[in-house]
């Protein structure tokens, strides 16, 4: 035992300095634990006061946003009805409560936002779902044609969010901050493996058309959407065949196998006849999107997008001139 506990534990009376501090400290213990509390918050106060919107501010730049779906019902030529889900992933230590707000959308690196969003009330917990629900009137519907346009001939296409939520972590005040989050999405990726899969002739129905088959619309997004009826031109080394069309055409994410009818011009096949014979009767039709109507009006949005892509498919002009 050294020399110091033996006196400590040998006499009551402090007659040593260490023992007299020790006394000091028994007595006098809640000056110092003032003390320390006092110093303490002035130096965190300070920090959390000014701190806190710095931390949470970068904690919400560091923060991400995955859309996991994104579905457009409805639409209008200025609005459709979107449902979204989507994952925030945070890896702070703090989980504020992140109220309400009208967050702006654009394609990123374009200028005009295309909608406003109402985005709900989130603890922002890693990993915390946030779905949207409503109707969307468009602020701007060419620059959602810009959308469209990209999320058609993109293999991804990045959707920026903007806005400036209030955020209040525990007993600390409610803050401002900025959330300015891009999302990369996969696009449509012009439509890559769109197939013909059967096409043959039938008799001409009222409606004009005489062809009747199946396409597959690969769709490698997570997107469903409400295209409406689909006229599409069809073309052969820049000869108008016809047209083909897709009724209540709604892109759900995976293979979509749609039917589709056509109007094909008989005799502008004819012709081409004697120059595909060698090459089995199979002519190379191009497929360009002339329009998308739903409930009656024309969705530009999606004629711009349509138009923007022209899909190539073989055609066997045998199956479609059949014995006729
Ligand atoms: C958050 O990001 C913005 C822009 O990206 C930047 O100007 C700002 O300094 C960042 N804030 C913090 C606290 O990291
Ligand atoms: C959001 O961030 C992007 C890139 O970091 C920047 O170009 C854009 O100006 C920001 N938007 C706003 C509204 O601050
Ligand atoms: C069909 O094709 C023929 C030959 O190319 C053309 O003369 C005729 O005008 C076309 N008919 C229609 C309705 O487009
Ligand atoms: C769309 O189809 C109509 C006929 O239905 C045609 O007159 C028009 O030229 C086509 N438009 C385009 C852009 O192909
Ligand atoms: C598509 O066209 C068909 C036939 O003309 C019509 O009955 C249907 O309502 C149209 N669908 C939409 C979504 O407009």
């Amino acid at each position: 035992m050294s020399k110091d506990g033996a006196v400590v534990t040998a006499t009551s009376a402090p007659t040593t300095l260490g023992g007299r501090i020790r006394a000091h400290f028994r007595r006098f213990w809640w000056v110092h634990l003032i003390v320390i509390v006092v110093v303490t918050l002035c130096i965190s106060l300070p920090v959390v006061y000014v701190g806190y919107p710095r931390i949470a501010q970068s904690d919400i730049n560091k923060s991400t946003l995955e859309v996991k779906s994104m579905s457009i019902t409805e639409p209008t030529p200025d609005s459709f009805q979107l449902d979204q889900e989507q994952v925030i992933g945070s890896s702070s230590i703090f989980h504020p409560t992140i109220f309400a707000f009208d967050a702006q959308v654009k394609l990123a690196g374009t200028e005009t936002p295309f909608a406003t969003v109402q985005v709900p009330q989130i603890q922002a917990n890693d990993g915390v779902e946030v779905h949207i629900n409503q109707h969307v009137d468009l602020s701007s519907a060419d620059a959602f044609g810009a959308f469209a346009t990209a999320v058609m001939v993109n293999e991804e296409v990045n959707l920026n969010v903007y806005g400036e939520p209030q955020l209040k972590q525990g007993p600390l005040k409610t803050i401002t901050v900025n959330y300015n989050k891009t999302a990369t999405m996969k696009g449509l990726n012009k439509l890559s493996g769109f197939k013909l899969l059967e096409m043959k002739l039938t008799k001409e129905k009222p409606d004009g058309t005489n062809s009747e088959g199946e396409v597959l619309i690969p769709n490698p997004s997570v997107m469903t959407i409400t295209m409406g009826n689909l006229t599409l031109d069809l073309a052969v080394d820049g000869t108008n065949i016809g047209q083909s069309f897709l009724n209540d055409l709604v892109l759900k994410p995976g293979d979509n196998k749609i039917a589709m009818t056509a109007n094909v011009n008989q005799s502008a096949l004819v012709p081409m006849l004697s120059k595909y014979e060698d090459k089995k009767y199979i002519v190379p039709c191009d497929i360009t999107g002339n329009s998308s109507i739903y409930n009656g009006k024309h969705l530009p949005y999606f004629e711009k997008a349509l138009a923007a892509n022209v899909l190539k498919v073989d055609l066997n002009i045998l199956d479609i001139l059949g014995s006729s």
